[in-house]
């Protein structure tokens, strides 16, 4: 039962001390959020993982990118945990490091590889912090930066200064979204088109481009629309509609604001007066916004349940298990990237962590 497992986990954490640490996305569900030591959006995991070098061990409850990020950021003493293998990401597989090189080698062919009379280079790549270790590295290495929904218009600002044209992957909405907010105009972002069987690229149009973006998305956030906001304003007027910039363009622009899940959770403790907030995000967020601040009305914008089912796939029951283990003297699920890896995609990281625009 939940009681049993919260016993077994409070029993287990205790008989580690500080010898563990567990830090929980905003997306987690409560049974596990509740056991966290540190609650954050990608951004603020990645520093946590930072910022803890007296753990042995950093449970990771959250998805499979954002643990070989914490792995990376993390000392090499420390074993980052992810209590479910199987707790990927849909968009961070939707780019794969040998269909990005690609891109590359061909966008090389095309652009050359010398720099303009200002210094900057034909493209920089960009990589959603939902992806890979090995496009992290590919960033670190070919001159490139991560970014995440909290820094992404910096990040891009930091790019165009060193670069005629960035690369965005793999979240074509964050890349729309971020470079429309700062002035590139929609036929400057053509979608990177791998297929000739299908048209293949638009050589022009790729010349012409400021931003290249990747076709992923994120599955929860592509379930948002526009008839569900307007329904939102018109069922209760003064509304304010916040979205995450994984939405579709269409959706962040008749939203009030969009950001993060930090921004999105700082914008209703910002709030001083009862206010209806229709939010565009993960539902176990949402509903936990709403328990949060009962002195407002907050409730997802989509009305069908919308979990993401691989952040769901962190049950307690795993949670429990890895702590155990820890205790027993074992280290099990650990999430190691090679070393190789490692370097080049702290390279892109640390650019991230000192970027400013
Ligand atoms: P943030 O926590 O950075 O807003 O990202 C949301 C998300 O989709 C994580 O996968
Ligand atoms: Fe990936 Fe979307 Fe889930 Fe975030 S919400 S982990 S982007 S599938």
């Amino acid at each position: 039962s939940d009681a049993e497992l919260g016993e077994r986990i409070k029993a287990a954490k205790a008989a580690l001390g500080g010898r563990a640490v567990i830090l929980g996305h905003f997306y987690q569900r409560d049974e596990v959020i509740q056991y966290a030591d540190f609650v954050g959006d990608s951004f603020q995991l990645a520093n946590a993982a930072l910022t803890r070098p007296e753990a042995e061990a950093i449970i990771f409850c959250g998805v499979h990118f954002m643990a070989e990020t914490a792995d990376i950021l993390s000392t090499p003493e420390q074993a980052v945990i992810l209590p479910n293998l199987a707790a990927g990401c849909s968009m961070a597989d939707m780019a794969d490091a040998d269909s990005v090189e690609e891109c590359w080698e061909q966008l090389a062919g095309i652009f050359g590889t010398e720099p303009d009379a200002d210094g900057r280079v034909p493209v920089i790549p960009v990589t959603y912090m939902n992806s890979s270790a090995a496009l992290k590295a590919f960033c670190g290495e070919n001159g490139g930066i991560v970014c995440t929904s909290s820094n992404a218009r910096t990040v891009l600002e930091w790019a165009f200064q060193r670069g005629q044209r960035v690369l965005f992957f793999p979240d074509q909405h964050l890349g729309r979204n971020t470079a429309k907010a700062l002035g590139v105009p929609l036929e400057q972002m053509p979608m990177w088109n791998p297929r000739k069987d299908l048209g293949g690229n638009d050589e022009q149009a790729l010349l012409d481009s400021r931003v290249i973006l990747w076709h992923g998305f994120c599955s929860v956030h592509k379930r948002f629309n526009v008839a569900q906001i307007e329904k939102a304003r018109a069922d209760f007027p003064g509304v304010q509609v916040i979205v995450h910039p994984e939405c579709p363009m269409e959706v962040v622009d008749a939203a009030d604001s969009a950001g993060s899940t930090d921004f999105i959770r700082k914008a209703i403790a910002a709030a001083t007066e009862p206010t209806t907030f229709a939010i565009g995000t993960e539902i176990n967020m949402v509903n936990r916004l709403a328990a949060e601040y009962p002195q407002h009305t907050i409730f997802c914008l989509d009305p069908v349940i919308c979990p993401c089912s691989t952040m769901y796939r962190i049950h307690p029951g795993y949670v429990a298990w890895v702590l155990e283990e820890l205790v027993a003297g074992r280290v099990v699920n650990r999430i190691t990237v090679d070393d190789n890896v490692q370097a080049n995609a702290r390279t892109a990281l640390e650019r991230m962590l000192a970027a400013r625009p």
